[in-house]
This record gives structure tokens, sequence and C-alpha cells, in this order.
């Protein structure tokens, strides 16, 4: 529980032990839930908790000393946020909920609790608390169609549900170390923002003209510096791109890896940034990999697979992360392939099939037979001056540095 001003507690949960948000993205530092009670001559509490954490926010009610609440809203309703609102209903029966018309419709879906129950608010609509008010913004696709944003004007604070969240929960909520926070952000960028880039984009720059003093979002710490947070998302959502190249790759008997540590050796020699990535590292889970593989390709101006063939096609784990960045929709303006095979290779036709919805420029692929060959060398280092030169010819307006 954390006092933010004399009218607001943050009163949801930590979860500093979760290990993969989703059963999907490795959670370093944990989560929270996020729960904002305000409290003026009407109490509001905003969003509950994951229903395995309710007890936690009950009891910072109860120490409070809650015994009414006259609005729950609801600004999303997946269910990290929205899980417990039927325990809190059973807690505070007289509470009326509140959200907007398509957090309802879903609510309804999810929770089965009926739209009609809802007090519906649209667009810059005020619920009136006493000498407080609530103004609401909806941000579909933030990351689902039914986000929404409140902002409390006389506090000058946002609460901005999923976006411009991190999944940390700091050992002291009021102090956390802003280098994990800067992290755990971007992190949390890449896996649940990206996809949806442009629309986060847009209420970045909304959320930059409002100049609110204080971004409270549904996981992790307060941004008490919003221009830190809208700063990288900024740039995140921006179409530029930093003028480095990363390589997620597996090999199984060296041959791939040779390829590309030749390809990693000339792209520095010209002058660029390179990053690899082991997706068969056996000290580390395959999530693991393919995360810091998304948390780098954010802003990467050109990714480079490289994988075997098995039986075929690529390499599961390769195939694993290209359905990644497919989904994430990363913004990077060149991909290239780069793998050896033993006998033949369908690689190259299903690796292309796994990336449809990625725009970039797709570079001619470099797969060769067995151990590579001179020939091989040379085609890698052809490979990494068109890319290179490419990358260095994108207009400055698109390159970050
Ligand atoms: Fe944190 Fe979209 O739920």
């Amino acid at each position: 529980m954390l006092k933010i001003s004399d009218f607001v507690y943050e009163v949801g949960a930590p979860h500093p032990e979760l290990l993969l948000f989703d059963k999907l993205v490795p959670t370093e530092y944990g989560t929270t839930y996020n729960s904002y009670l305000i409290q003026d001559e009407k109490t509001a509490l905003i969003d509950p908790v994951d229903p395995g954490k309710k007890d936690i926010l009950l009891q910072n009610l109860q120490e409070l000393g809650i015994a009414k609440l006259d609005y729950l809203i609801c600004l999303h309703t997946e269910q990290d946020h929205s899980g417990a609102t039927l325990d809190l209903l059973k807690v505070f029966p007289e509470v009326k909920l509140v959200g907007s018309a398509k957090v309802a419709e879903l609510m309804e879906h999810h929770l089965h609790i009926p739209c009609s129950d809802f007090i519906i608010m649209g667009d810059n609509e005020e619920l009136e608390l006493g000498s407080l008010t609530l103004r609401f913004k909806t941000i579909p696709f933030a990351h689902w169609p039914d986000n929404t944003m409140v902002y409390l004007a006389e506090e000058k604070m946002l609460f901005s549900s999923d976006l411009f969240g991190s999944h940390y929960a700091a050992e002291d909520a009021a102090r956390p170390d802003l280098s994990k926070q800067k992290r755990a952000a971007r992190e949390y960028y890449a896996e649940i923002m990206m996809p949806t880039r442009r629309q986060v984009g847009k209420y970045t720059q909304w959320t930059r003209d409002l100049n609110p003093a204080l971004i409270l979002p549904s996981h992790g710490p307060v941004w008490r510096d919003p221009d830190l947070i809208l700063s990288l998302y900024e740039r995140w959502t921006s179409e530029a791109v930093t003028p480095t190249v990363v390589i997620p790759y597996v090999s199984m008997h060296d041959s791939t890896e040779l390829m590309v540590r030749h390809l990693e050796q000339k792209i520095r020699e010209l002058g660029l940034e390179v990053a690899t990535i082991d997706l068969g590292d056996s000290d580390r889970d395959l999530r693991a990999t393919a995360g810091e593989t998304l948390y780098r390709s954010v802003d990467a101006a050109a990714i480079v697979l490289a994988t075997p063939t098995v039986l075929g096609g690529p390499h599961p784990n390769q195939a694993y992360v290209a359905l990644l960045l497919n989904t994430m929709r990363v913004k990077t303006k060149f991909m290239g392939l780069i793998g050896s095979y033993g006998w033949g290779t369908m690689v190259e036709k299903t690796m292309l099939s796994l990336l449809d919805k990625v725009k970039a420029e797709q570079l001619p692929a470099v797969l060769c037979l067995g151990l590579p060959a001179e020939e091989d060398y040379l085609a890698l280092e052809r490979l990494a001056e068109e890319l290179v030169s490419k990358i260095k010819a994108l207009p400055a307006e698109t390159l970050l540095t």
C-alpha cells in the first residue's frame, strides 16, 4: 500500500515471485496489480486486482477503514485487473460499477456481469466525487479494445491502465530503482504495446499534451517524472530506428554459428553495433532468450534470423521467435536469413510465411550446405555490406542515436 496524496492511495497487490506473465513473458522483477483508491465526498476504487491477490486488496481497504465504496471504476477487462470484481461486489454490494461502453460489454462476456449494471462513461465525460472530478479517455488497442484512462484534474494524476506499465514489483514502491523501472518498461512495451505501436504513439502524444504531474499505470511503479516514460514511448513508437543489427540464432553443429560470427564481425568492421542472442543456450529458458530478442528489436534497424534446417524447415526455437516477431509487428526496416542445412532446405519459404506481418525489406538469404565454404563467407560479407549501406542510407529523421 502506498499513500500518493491526501486523496489517493495505491491499494493493490505486488506479485514479486511471478516468473512468467501470461505463461509467456519472463518477469525478472515480478509485477504488481495496481488498484487506486480516491477518497473525497464519494469514494472510488480504480480497478480491482488479479483474483489470486484479492485478499491483499481487501486487507488494504480494511486497514484504511473503508466500510463503503461508492464507485468501482473498471479501466480494462483483462482479468489481472478485473478478476476480483465479483469478490469486491460481495464485500461492497452497494458499489456502483463504472466503465466505458466497451468495458461494460466485455465484462458481460468475461465475468457475466450485465452491461446494464454499469454507469457508462464516454470520452471527456466526468464523474464527480465531491471536490475532485474524474475525466475519462478511451484508448482502444492499448492493448485491448477496452483500455481506458482516467484523469484526476485537480491532482494532475493520469491513471493510464496498462499503458506506460512495467512488470516491476519494487521493494519500496515509493522509491523504485529507476534503471530497473526503465528496463521493465521497455520489456513491457515490447511484449504488450508494440503490436499496436501507432495507436500507442497517438495516446503518448495525447498524454504529452495533457502534461500530467504523475502517471499511475496498472502495473509497476508510478512515474513521478512523466517526461521520462513519455520520451521513451515517443522513441519506441516513432518510425525511427537505431543503427543496430540483432541476430538471434540457433546452431546445432556450429556451422550456423560460424556464419553468425563472420557476419557479426563484418558488420562491426563496417561500423555498426550487433547483438547476437543464442536461442539454443541450454542455461537459459527459450522464453528468456526470445524475450531478449524482442527487447533488443524494439528499435533495431535490422534483424537477421540464423537457423539450421531441421527436416526441411527452421529450427523450432527460431520458428518460435519468428512467430513472436510477427505477432509483435516489429518496426525493423530490414530482415535477413542465414543458416546451414544438411541435405535440403525449405527454410526460406517457411520463415517468410511466419513473418508476413513484418513490413521490412527482406534481403537475399544466405544458406549453405554443411560447413560454410569460401563462397559462403563471401556471400555473408556481401550481406553485411548491403545491410550496413542500406541502414546508413536511411533518412536522418528515421535514425535514432
Ligand atoms: Fe495488465 Fe491487459 O492486462
